[in-house]
C-alpha cells in the first residue's frame, strides 16, 4: 500500500522522537512492501517563529489532505508570553478541531518488564493495569468561549463548558464500542453532582446503554475516579469522559504505568484520517540531548497502522519489537532502574533497536 503521512515534529523533543518513529515506519515499509510518503508540517512554536502563527492554513491543509498525521509535541517556555490565541497549543487544538477528531484513545497499560517503575505498591500493580481512557477531544471547556473582561479596574475571566447531546452521544458510542472489543466494562466519568454538562452527559450515556446490553456500565464522579485510579486501577476496562477530565485523568493514568514517555494515543473522528501522538509534552529541559523516550511516539505510529491503514500485522510487529527490546533489558533514561541486567540507551539507539526488531 501507498500512504501519505503528514509529519509534525513540533518543538522540544518532538523532532528527536518523531525521527525514531519514522525509522521504525521505514523498517515496516521495507519488510511488508509498503510505501510511506512523509510530508513535513510546521506546527507549534516553530511555526510561530517561522510564520507568526502556530498553524498556518497551508500547513493545516497538508494534514487534511494526508492519509494520516503523526505528531511529536508542541510548546515550550520560549513561547510562554505569546497571547493565548497564538500559543503553540492553539495549533494543536486547531488541528484537532479541523480534523474533527472527537475521540481520543489513551491506553494505560503496564508493561510487565516495567512493573518496578510504577510508583504504586507492588500488590496493587500485581492485580493488573490495563485500561483505556476515551477522551472527548473537540468540545467542552477547551472549545467554549474564553474571555477576560475588566470593570472598575477588576478583571474577571470566564471559560464556558458546553456540550450538546449529539457531541456526548458520538463519544459515548465510541466508549461502548471500545468496551465491546475488550472486557465489556464501561465507566462514565463526570461531575453530575455539580455541573449541568455532566448531568446531560449521564442522561445521554444511559440512553445509549440500552443499545449495548452486554456492556456493564457504571458512573463515577471525576474526583472519585482520580482516587480510584491510584487505589485500584485493576477495576477499570474503558473510561469515557469529557475533554478536560480526560486530559487530567490520562496524565495520572500514564504515571501509574511507570512512565508517561511510553504512552501513545490515537485521535479519530468519522474519517480514517487520524491524528497520532504520544501523550507527553515537548520536555524542553531534555530537548536535543538524545535522551528522550521515543517509545510513546513509536507506539502511536503502530496505532496509526492499525486504526487508519488497517495494517494489523504491521502494528503487531512494532508492538512486538518494543516488547522484545524491553525484555532484552534496554531502557531509556526515564525508565532506567538499578535492576540487574538493564542497559541504558539513548533516544536514537532505542529507535535503532526497535527498527532492527521489525
Ligand atoms: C494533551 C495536552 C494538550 C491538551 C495541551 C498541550 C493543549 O495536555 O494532549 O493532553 O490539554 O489536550
Ligand atoms: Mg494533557
Amino acid at each position: 500500500m501507498n500512504k501519505n503521512i503528514a509529519v509534525i515534529r513540533g518543538d522540544g523533543i518532538g523532532p528527536e522522537i518523531v525521527n525514531e518513529a519514522l525509522k521504525v515506519l521505514d523498517a515496516v515499509a521495507k519488510k511488508y512492501g509498503h510505501t510511506f510518503n512523509y510530508t513535513s508540517v510546521s506546527m507549534g512554536g516553530c511555526a510561530i517563529d517561522e510564520f507568526g502563527d502556530p498553524l498556518p492554513e497551508t500547513e493545516l491543509k497538508k494534514c487534511l489532505e494526508a492519509d494520516s498525521v503523526l505528531l511529536g509535541a508542541v510548546g515550550g517556555p520560549k513561547w510562554n508570553d505569546v497571547p493565548g490565541d497564538k500559543r503553540p497549543e492553539k495549533g494543536l487544538l486547531r488541528i484537532r478541531a479541523a480534523m474533527g477528531v472527537y475521540s481520543n484513545n489513551r491506553p494505560a497499560k503496564i508493561w510487565p518488564q516495567l512493573a518496578g517503575a510504577s510508583p504504586l505498591k507492588p500488590e496493587i500493580v500485581a492485580k493488573g493495569i490495563d485500561f483505556i481512557i476515551v477522551r472527548e477531544l473537540i468540545g467542552g471547556i477547551y472549545f467554549g468561549k474564553h474571555e477576560t473582561v475588566e470593570a472598575d479596574g477588576v478583571k474577571t475571566a470566564r471559560d464556558y463548558m458546553v456540550y450538546s447531546e449529539e457531541e456526548i452521544r458520538r463519544i459515548a458510542k465510541i466508549g461502548f464500542e471500545t468496551a465491546m472489543k475488550r472486557r465489556k466494562k464501561l465507566c462514565s466519568v463526570e461531575k453530575s453532582n455539580v455541573l449541568d454538562t455532566s448531568r446531560l452527559w449521564k442522561k445521554v450515556v444511559h440512553e445509549l446503554a440500552a443499545e449495548y446490553p452486554e456492556v456493564e456500565l457504571s458512573d463515577m464522579l471525576v474526583d472519585n475516579c482520580a482516587m480510584q485510579i491510584v487505589k485500584n486501577p485493576a477495576q477499570f476496562d474503558v473510561i469515557v469522559t469529557e475533554n478536560m477530565f480526560g486530559d487530567i485523568l490520562s496524565d495520572e493514568a500514564s504515571m501509574i504505568t511507570g512512565s508517561i514517555g511510553m504512552i501513545p494515543s490515537s485521535s479519530l473522528g468519522d474519517s480514517t484520517n487520524g491524528l497520532y501522538e504520544p501523550i507527553h509534552g515537548s520536555a524542553p529541559d531534555i530537548a536535543g540531548k538524545n535522551i528522550a523516550n521515543p517509545i510513546g511516539t513509536i507506539l502511536s505510529a503502530a496505532m496509526m497502522l492499525r486504526y487508519s491503514f488497517n495494517m494489523e500485522k504491521e502494528a503487531d510487529a512494532i508492538e512486538k519489537a518494543v516488547d522484545a527490546v524491553l525484555s532484552h533489558g534496554y531502557r531509556g533514561a526515564d525508565i532506567m532502574s538499578d535492576e540487574v541486567g538493564l542497559k541504558q540507551v539513548s533516544c536514537s539507539e532505542m529507535g535503532n533497536l526497535i527498527a532492527e526488531g521489525i
